[in-house]
């Protein structure tokens, strides 16, 4: 090779590897804020994913098909990351998507019973999608299986969701508008507003439906993680799960979690209300202060040192153990998801409250503006 080529290839290989390393320190230093992409169609409209970051490196993705949150990266206490949400890589993986694992659930989240109630003089029927009962807003249109409008915030780090349920839509009265945002704050925090209008009086119960392993998912169960819920009462249930009507207090049974406990530590007791939920998958009525946000659970996994904190302007939490999960579905790099993979804790209003005059009421009139919010913190010790 004559000396002015081999000056050029050393030119080349010298700009090559400026340019490579420019860009592997924005990868590694990703800068905070929401990205977009393409992520598919589904009933003939974009999915797009939407990643959340901020300065910490923690990493929340979420799409607008059932603004299903698909991953959420945070810190252990050796600042090694993991997700930490049970789901799928792909949109395909969540059609169907039975679990519920990420979704938003609604209109109406938990059970209504035999899928029907009566309002202003009026008794709608709903589809029945689990046993006698409607769950999680019925069978086909619910929050969970449709293409919401997708938006990033403007001058934040988040996204909002957008869906009008129609008139009739999966029996509910009232055209119902609903807007979902997810903000991730430099705080570790994922700030998740509930916001609903309609043009008739109507239950609405809005929740978010993510299943947590904070060993990481697919990591084995959730049995150590220790959990408290600031929870002095619960509503037990009947055989097909739907509150009995009365607000037991937790105090002597293996539903005080008013300290921190390991969830393991009693889920199989001779309890009849642990062997009709089959685990846990009872509501707890939060001891609220005021109308603000106030805390609902705190869980703490020992061997990552991982803590999610969660408050809420809500009534009453579901926690739910993964007790339907039975290895049937194979997530994220192949991950099988077994029995009691991961827990839910589903900030909500009490289940079947439409039936129940003494709950507090679920009913949103025209002029009102529903609004709830639920934080996920997280931090380590
Ligand atoms: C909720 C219910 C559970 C179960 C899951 C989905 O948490 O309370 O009984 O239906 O959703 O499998």
């Amino acid at each position: 090779m004559i000396p002015r080529q081999l000056w050029c290839v050393r030119l080349i290989v010298f700009l090559a590897a400026i340019s490579g390393l420019l860009f592997a320190q924005n990868s590694s230093k990703k800068k905070s804020g929401v990205e977009q992409k393409d992520f598919g169609t589904r009933d003939g409209r974009p999915v797009n994913l939407y990643t959340l970051t901020n300065s910490h490196g923690v990493e929340v993705r979420a799409m607008n098909y059932g603004g299903i949150i698909l991953s959420l990266r945070v810190p252990d206490r050796k600042g090694q990351l993991a997700d930490i949400v049970l789901g799928h890589e792909k949109l395909e993986g969540y059609i169907p998507n039975p679990p519920y694992f990420g979704a938003i659930v609604g209109r109406y989240a938990n059970r209504i019973a035999n899928g029907t109630f009566t309002l202003d003089g009026k008794t709608y029927t709903l589809p029945k999608n689990d046993g006698p009962n409607t769950l999680h807003g019925g069978m086909t249109r619910t929050f969970d299986k449709v293409v919401w409008d997708g938006e990033p915030l403007k001058g934040k780090n988040g996204v909002a969701f957008t869906y009008l349920s129609k008139d009739g839509e999966e029996g509910f009265p009232g055209n119902l508008k609903t807007t979902v945002t997810y903000t991730l704050t430099d705080k570790n925090e994922l700030i998740i507003d509930y916001e609903a209008t309609t043009d008739k009086a109507t239950p609405i119960n809005v929740s978010q439906h993510s299943y947590f392993n904070l060993k990481g998912e697919g990591n084995g169960d959730i049995l150590d993680h220790e959990i408290m819920i600031n929870a002095d009462k619960f509503t037990p249930v009947d055989k097909n799960l739907i509150p009995t009507g009365e607000l037991r207090p937790v105090k002597g049974t293996p539903f005080d979690f008013t300290t921190s406990t390991k969830i393991g530590s009693r889920i199989d007791d001779n309890y009849e209300q642990l062997v009709l939920g089959h685990g846990y998958d009872h509501n707890f009525v939060l001891n609220r202060k005021g109308s603000g946000l106030s805390l609902a659970a705190r869980v703490y996994e020992p061997t990552t040192g991982r803590v999610l904190e969660v408050t809420t302007t809500q009534p009453a939490v579901q926690f739910y153990t993964g007790n339907f999960l039975d290895g049937s579905v194979t997530g994220k790099e192949g991950h099988v998801y077994k029995r009691r993979f991961g827990f839910c804790l589903e900030t909500q209003h009490f289940p079947d409250s439409p039936n129940h005059p003494d709950f507090p009421s679920a009913i949103l009139k025209p002029g009102e503006k529903f609004h709830q919010t639920t934080v996920f913190k997280f931090s380590t010790k």
